[in-house]
């Protein structure tokens, strides 16, 4: 079966590591890669399976509008849409007296509210034939993290609109995943931690092999629940970042 697949936040780091990972898969026909910058999706693309019809979108995800545009559209050319991954995320570490109004509504904006806009236009399709979410939400979003409260509140928000969602979608035959990496080499992760060796962590490849493992059809058993992708490190380089959590 030819099946089309949309996954945000595409142009680097972990979006990019689940795009090529999904570009692997004989039942993906159609991938469609978002994210603000073009350059880092016409990369993505390049090291993608070549097989594939690649289409890749530069837009912010919170233009809301531009992007019920862009699934209505995908939907329509492609008669359904049977895989939203959402990857996108955002982070600006701070504490509650450091954090202004303005940037918690911006890590709302592009962490919580643009997936719900996306994931709704998209089940408006994927309700039709049955599909499957994967969000992409974090290890922050189910334990404390002083000093990163915007964030991790936001990805605690992921977590419970994903067990949610996996109840009300059941009846459409829509799965729904949710996963929370650990410390993982991306850019986002050099904000969070710039002393850290990024050598020493998760790599954004270790995380793709698990989505594209859960995406296929070993992992039914696993919907609706919170899964933790963390790679355990080895005990020199705790001493090192010490001071960081994961
Ligand atoms: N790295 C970690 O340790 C870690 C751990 C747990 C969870 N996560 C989560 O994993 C996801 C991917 O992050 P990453 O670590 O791979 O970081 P990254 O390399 O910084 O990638 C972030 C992606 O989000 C896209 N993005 C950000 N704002 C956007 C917007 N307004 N509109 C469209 N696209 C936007 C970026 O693309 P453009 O800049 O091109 O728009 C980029 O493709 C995030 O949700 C993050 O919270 C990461």
């Amino acid at each position: 079966m030819s099946k089309t697949c949309i996954i945000t936040g595409a142009s680097r780091g972990i979006g990019r590591a689940i795009a090529i990972e999904l570009s692997k898969r004989e039942d993906i026909s159609n991938l469609i890669l978002i994210s603000r910058t073009e350059s880092g999706l016409e990369e993505t693309s390049k090291l993608m399976n070549h097989g594939k019809t690649i289409d890749f979108y530069a837009m912010d995800l919170t233009n809301y509008e531009e992007v019920k545009r862009l699934i209505h559209a995908v939907g329509e050319q492609y008669g359904t849409i049977d895989m939203l991954i959402n990857v996108a995320g955002y982070a600006n570490p701070k504490s509650l007296l450091e954090t202004s109004i303005e940037d918690w509504e911006k890590t709302y904006q592009i962490n919580v509210h643009s997936l719900f806009n996306i994931t709704k236009e998209a089940v408006k399709f994927m309700k039709k034939t049955g599909g499957k979410i994967l969000n992409v939400a974090s290890t922050a979003g189910s334990s404390a993290r002083p000093g990163w409260l915007a964030y991790a509140s936001s990805k605690a928000a992921l977590i419970s609109i994903s067990s949610t969602l996996s109840e009300e979608l059941s009846d459409y035959g829509i799965l729904v995943y949710c996963i929370s990496p650990g410390r993982c080499a991306t850019e986002l992760r050099k904000i969070l931690a710039p002393d850290e060796d990024p050598t020493t962590i998760m790599q954004p490849e270790h995380v793709g092999e698990v989505v594209g493992h859960l995406l296929s059809d070993d992992g039914v058993c696993l919907d609706g629940q919170n899964i933790v992708v963390r790679k355990q490190v080895k005990k020199a380089a705790i001493k090192q970042v010490s001071k960081q959590t994961t």
